[in-house]
């Protein structure tokens, strides 16, 4: 039995709802492009919010990091993977959260305790020991050799931005080591492998640095389905796992190579990429590629395993990758349905994006023909080469393999040399992008929030019902509304809508809250983004009698906290799709 069902099962068990993966675009958190984690979606409710599903929840979440892209290649690293979590929203604790985790690991998948062990909090200025994890560990049966007591950087959860939810947690530790695993546990062994992570969740993290206590205590759990998977087939690369398998054939089929050390890297990359690229394609936010955002990630996927398949001497013309995605549909449809839905999409997207760059390489391979003409040693040093990867996007694999073609070397040291600066560089970047990102929800973000139901309301009115909302971003500065309309706003629309922004706003509307089913929201006509992925009870938020929308929250209590709404810009976002950068003030 597939390791999803069997996790899903057990926490259905013991009391728990099945929540279904939320879209891999964080929805209603607008703030970091992806979801990195399985509580992502959740966090006005880890915040106080009531769930409609209750204070027990299961779920796999599908999710993206994009923050080692340059990993990929790798045993183990992934850009989309999936996590199973469970939660407790101010429902249970440690104690039946450890004793669960123990009995799921020892009884459900048969690990011998002897295999495991654990890390708790050991404490800091702000928070106690956690002794009580450890104790409940020990009653379970876990030898004190085998717990570790580490520091915050090890064991702390959170937030998963600046500030938010977050606390101790306690991590669990499998020995996949050959020999027998040692008595004592240390956590520095590399041949432990931390396969969950159980966060207790009690503060809220302020943008001053604060923590206060949050009113409820959560559980927040974490567990890579990709790790688990290949712990338990006892293998030490995850694409030598059952998840696997079909795919890694298929290129060792394509290419006519086999999956080893030379290939490792390439096959790594083009399995992981497409992968992903079937995921964001064929999730209900409808993300096509483009040059900003979400879409832009996916445009650089696809293209990196075209340049990768090149690598492996794959025609770049031909149609591996959609070969690829039919059996990354067949194999995840069970689970996201919407993969069989929008099947069609995928394919297409994926073949037009291919037709068009197979065309920029071919104009790439040429220049670089050209290029190593005019060279005169029998060397491509290391600003060229690097040259090829900025301009072109040549991985470094790539030069070699057409180096070799013409019986050049390749100054490999100094490109990494080169290539290790550039990736410091966009890091620190990067960085600073998420830390900018993800939501506190703070005062502010709450205001924007329900500004964007505002706006979707006026545009309606303006423009016509076609109107719908395609995707939004809030920081705590400004908002953008990305939207379904296939005209400029001329500007006496603009004006219009901000006006009327402005009049619900003075109208003084309160914002109210009901529970009911998802047949019920439709019928009554309110709006949502993802339909299909909302569970069966929602949450409606109604503003008067202005706007109605599923949502997962949070907003103000009335209208009138808003301020005035201006619209600073309005631009196409991409086909059929434009987009309003406003702010309050
Ligand atoms: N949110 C926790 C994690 O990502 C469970 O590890």
């Amino acid at each position: 039995m597939n390791i999803k069902d069997l996790y899903i099962d057990f926490f259905l068990e013991k009391d728990h709802k099945l929540i279904n993966s939320a879209s891999i675009i964080p929805e209603n958190d607008p703030t970091s492009l992806f979801n990195t984690a399985g509580m992502q979606p959740l966090i006005p409710y880890l915040m106080g919010e009531n769930h409609p599903l209750g204070t027990r929840l299961v779920n796999y979440q599908k999710c993206f990091r994009t923050n080692d892209l340059d990993s990929i290649g790798d045993p183990t690293h992934h850009t989309f993977f999936e996590m199973l979590g469970n939660w407790s929203l101010g429902d249970y604790f440690k104690k039946e959260s450890i004793s669960w985790s123990f009995e799921f690991l020892t009884k459900r998948l048969n690990i011998p305790i002897q295999q495991l062990a654990v890390t708790v909090f050991k404490g800091n200025d702000f928070v106690e020991p956690d002794d009580e994890s450890a104790n409940i560990w020990m009653s379970l049966g876990m030898p004190r050799e085998r717990i570790a007591y580490l520091s915050e950087e090890d064991n702390w959860w959170g937030p998963a931005g600046e500030s938010g939810p977050c606390g101790p947690d306690t991590e669990i530790f499998y020995w996949v080591g050959k020999e027998k695993a040692p008595i004592i546990f240390n956590p520095e062994d590399n041949r432990w492998v931390e396969i969950w992570n159980n966060v207790f969740m009690e503060y809220n993290k302020k943008p001053d640095g604060t923590f206060i206590p949050l009113e409820k205590k959560n559980v927040d759990t974490g567990m890579g389905v990709e790790r688990i998977t290949a712990v338990l087939e006892g293998v030490d690369d995850n694409y030598k796992t059952s998840i696997w398998k079909e795919v890694i054939e298929a290129i060792e089929r394509i290419s006519q190579k086999p999956y080893n050390e030379e290939n490792y890297k390439a096959m790594r990359i083009i399995a992981d990429h497409i992968r992903a690229v079937v995921i964001i394609l064929g999730d209900y936010a409808n993300i096509v590629p483009s040059n900003i955002d979400q879409g832009y990630i996916l445009r650089r996927l696809i293209r990196r395993s075209i340049r990768y398949s090149r690598v492996l001497g794959i025609d770049i013309n031909s149609d591996f990758g959609i070969e690829l995605a039919q059996i990354i549909i067949d194999k995840y449809k069970k689970y996201y349905p919407e993969l069989e839905v929008n099947r069609n999409q995928i394919i297409n997207v994926l073949t037009s994006e291919k037709n068009k760059f197979s065309k920029t390489i071919e104009k790439a391979l040429k220049e670089f023909e050209k290029i190593i003409n005019t060279i005169e040693s029998d060397t491509i040093d290391a600003a060229l080469a690097f040259k090829l990867y900025d301009t072109y996007g040549f991985p470094i694999e790539l030069t070699m393999e057409m180096a070799e073609e013409h019986d050049l070397k390749v100054d490999v040291e100094g490109y990494l040399k080169k290539f290790k600066e550039h990736q410091e560089k966009s890091r620190a970047g990067a960085i600073q992008k998420f830390r900018g990102g993800l939501s506190s929800h703070g005062e502010m973000d709450t205001k924007y929030h329900t500004a964007t139901h505002l706006l979707n309301a006026a545009l309606k009115e303006v423009l016509g019902e076609h109107v719908h909302q395609k995707g939004s971003n809030i920081t705590p500065e400004r908002m953008r509304f990305d939207f379904s309309h296939d005209a400029k706003m001329t500007p006496e629309e603009i004006k219009k809508t901000e006006d009327l922004v402005n009049q619900y706003i003075n109208g003084c509307y309160e914002v109210t809250k009901t529970e009911m089913t998802k047949d019920e929201a439709l019928s009554i006509g309110a709006e949502a983004m993802f339909i299909d992925k909302y569970s069966d009870i929602v949450n409606v938020y109604q503003i008067g009698k202005v706007s109605k929308e599923l949502c997962g929250g949070p907003h103000v209590k009335n209208t009138n906290e808003l301020g005035h709404f201006k619209i600073i810009k309005e631009e196409a976002s991409s086909a059929g799709v434009r987009r309003i950068k406003a702010i309050l003030e």
